[in-house]
């Protein structure tokens, strides 16, 4: 089999680190052509920082005034192809957003556009909605509106609390984040105004 080059990604976390080890597995499995590069969390006590060390994945935490320009150094550095964001809990500004033009993306737990921004599970729940989700979007200048690459539907039971909730739609952002990365590493994505169209 042909070796193909492999997309080079900087993951931004601020917690847990589920999804950046799902990305890592995925990786280290072959599922999908990209490497993580870098982990750069804004949270110094963040476990995910713990997850990268294992897999000897450098890390930096940069959690001080001016951090948005270390992150783009420290990306810059490491030649970073692809911004993801897993968890990390803080908006990014808009002279970030144009340093990495459609090379950022999130993963958001709902199915945008419905609740966008924080607490989205538990919203969803109190929305009494039959359907919930995960969304991989390309990150532009608003609160998680940017193009929608992948999504997953989740339901939510009747006897749902917000744990089993957001366990329910972690599985599904598992599989769905490495899904998006591989489809932009294999170049297969076109975004046409607010679509994203598979070649
Ligand atoms: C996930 O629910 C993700 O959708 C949201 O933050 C959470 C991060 O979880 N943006 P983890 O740190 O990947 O476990």
């Amino acid at each position: 089999m042909p070796h193909r080059q492999k997309l080079k990604l900087g993951v931004l976390v601020s917690g847990n680190g589920t999804n950046l080890q799902a990305i890592i597995e995925a990786c280290e499995e072959g599922h999908i052509d990209a490497r993580v590069d870098v982990v750069i969390s804004n949270n110094p006590d963040a476990f995910a920082l713990e997850r990268a060390k294992k897999h000897n994945i450098a890390t930096a935490v940069v959690s001080k005034e001016n951090s948005e320009s270390k992150i783009i150094e420290i990306l810059k550095q490491h030649q970073v192809e692809l911004v993801c964001l897993a968890g990390f809990m803080k908006l990014l500004s808009t002279q970030f957003v144009r340093e990495f033009p459609q090379k950022i993306i999130n993963i958001h737990p709902a199915l945008l556009p419905s609740f966008p921004g924080l607490h989205a599970q538990q919203r969803a729940l109190d929305a009494g909605v039959k359907f919930t989700g995960a969304t991989v979007h390309f990150v532009d200048e608003g609160c998680d509106t940017g193009p929608i690459i992948v999504q997953a539907t989740v339901p939510v039971l009747h006897d749902d609390t917000i744990e089993t909730l957001k366990e329910r739609i972690l599985k599904e952002e598992h599989k769905i984040y490495p899904e998006a990365i591989q489809l932009i590493a294999t170049q297969r994505l076109k975004i046409v105004g607010r679509r994203v169209i598979f070649a």
